[in-house]
């Protein structure tokens, strides 16, 4: 299969095949309980099988959706936070152009909001929207959220006001829960076009459902190429062997963990996977660190954060690990070009691609965190394509599941996330909350 690849060579100064044939039968375990449905979370693996039995129907309603928001509007808003935002943007910001938004090809673009509560950030966006043909999409499972619900209600306003509450309601979609939450209940009453989130799928493993499909179908990119990548991954990834890279990675990291590498790095070399990095981080966050266990999800995007970072990687305190996505083709080429006067002292690479010195950057890079003892993992991806996203996407979601199960907690779920929401409503005096009021209140007035 042309396909993402794993090597794990690079952590064998750290590991040993013994560390990694030790924790061979937890692998097998894990994988187990992801298929058979009896390990901890078992509601919420909706998504295992998400890819093959997303129905041709959806992705074809999806894209009729996303097709008739890219004819009547200029910019689309997509509002959502955590699983309901990441996927998508990671998606989009990977595939398109890195200078779309100033260039003006009439296309439909895609912005976020509802991932803050910044309200510089609100106030900006509502003044650029201000003479825009502008849809939105909304997306929350639980349809409850603060952030996105704050959100919604100002674009909302704003373009019922812009074009009318009729023309508005055409173009809001809303992704939420079949049937709970507030946000099912406004768009049944305001007669909004609806997507559901299946129960059984948690939000950061939601990206390849109407979730991340729907704004990446608006964004002009290929979803069936995308869902294509991740049914080829799931179908490779079904059986115990030394050959299932979900394993490979999960018995690896977990290795390094056990061997005190408390935190992993995941290292891009190119701007267009920086929010791959994000992603990645909330997916490994949210489903490993409970209970007082879990590796820590960074990224850095080299070589950028060579000149900030890498001090810290080569040299600081020994307890980290790299996971480098490497893409081996680009899309375009660039060509360093010759220069008589040499002044800048480059025609020694004068000739050669901008990606040739890249690689060596890469390479020269792994080398020396590898000497200066920061085990490597490498993940190569054949290029930035639909397919080996959804690939890419699949590979990591599966991974997670084994992962967690290995380390023993339950992957699923995210009981952390709840106590800042708490006491924050607790602080804005959010009915129901009047306990908690009157407790916070007494901490900050002491
Ligand atoms: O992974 C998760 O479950 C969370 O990150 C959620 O996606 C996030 O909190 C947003 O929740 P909701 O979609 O319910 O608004």
């Amino acid at each position: 299969m042309d396909s993402i690849k794993i090597n794990i060579k690079d952590t064998f100064g750290c590991i040993t095949d013994t560390d990694i044939k030790s924790l061979d039968a937890a692998a097998a375990d894990g994988l187990a309980k992801l298929h058979n449905g009896n390990g901890a979370g078992n509601d919420f693996l909706g998504w295992l099988d998400l890819p093959s039995r997303t129905p041709a129907t959806l992705i074809n309603e999806i894209e009729e959706v996303a097709s008739t928001l890219r004819q009547n509007c200029e910019v689309v808003v997509a509002i959502g936070i955590g699983g309901s935002y990441l996927g998508a943007k990671a998606v989009i910001e990977a595939l398109s152009d890195s200078f779309a938004s100033y260039k003006n090809n009439n296309d439909t673009i895609v912005l976020f909001a509802g991932q803050n509560i910044g309200e510089d950030y609100l106030y900006e966006l509502q003044s650029y929207l201000k003479d825009k043909k502008f849809g939105i999409i909304v997306i929350s499972k639980s349809g409850t959220t603060t952030e996105p619900a704050i959100a919604f209600r100002l674009l909302k306003a704003q373009l019922e006001t812009q074009v009318g509450k009729a023309e508005a309601a055409k173009r809001i979609v809303a992704i939420t829960d079949a049937k709970r939450g507030a946000l099912r209940q406004l768009a049944t009453e305001e007669g909004y076009k609806t997507f559901v989130i299946d129960d059984n799928v948690g939000g950061r493993f939601s990206v390849l459902s109407p979730v991340g499909l729907l704004p990446i179908a608006v964004a002009g990119f290929d979803i069936k190429a995308l869902m294509q990548g991740a049914v080829e991954m799931e179908n490779s990834t079904k059986d115990h062997s030394a050959d299932n890279i979900t394993e490979v990675y999960a018995v690896t990291r977990n290795a390094l963990y056990n061997a005190g590498k408390k935190i992993e790095i995941l290292v891009n070399y190119n701007p267009k996977l920086h929010y791959f990095g994000e992603w990645w981080k909330q997916l490994y966050g949210e489903s490993e660190g409970k209970d007082h266990k879990g590796i820590f999800p960074a990224s850095v995007d080299n070589s950028t954060d060579l000149h900030s970072m890498g001090q810290w990687i080569q040299d600081g305190e020994r307890t980290i690990f790299e996971t480098v996505l490497s893409v081996e083709n680009q899309a375009h080429e660039v060509v360093i070009p010759s220069d008589e006067a040499n002044l800048d002292g480059l025609n020694y690479i004068a000739g050669k691609r901008v990606d040739e010195v890249n690689k060596m950057a890469e390479l020269g890079t792994r080398i020396a965190h590898i000497d200066g003892g920061v085990p490597n993992l490498l993940i190569t991806i054949p290029a930035l394509k639909e397919k080996y996203l959804g690939q890419l996407i699949y590979f990591f979601e599966k991974a997670c599941g084994i992962s967690g199960y290995i380390l023993d907690v339950n992957p699923f779920n995210q009981p952390g996330v709840e106590d800042y929401k708490r006491n924050m409503f607790a602080l804005l005096a959010k009915p129901g909350y009047e306990k908690e009021t009157e407790a916070i209140k007494s901490r900050i007035n002491d």
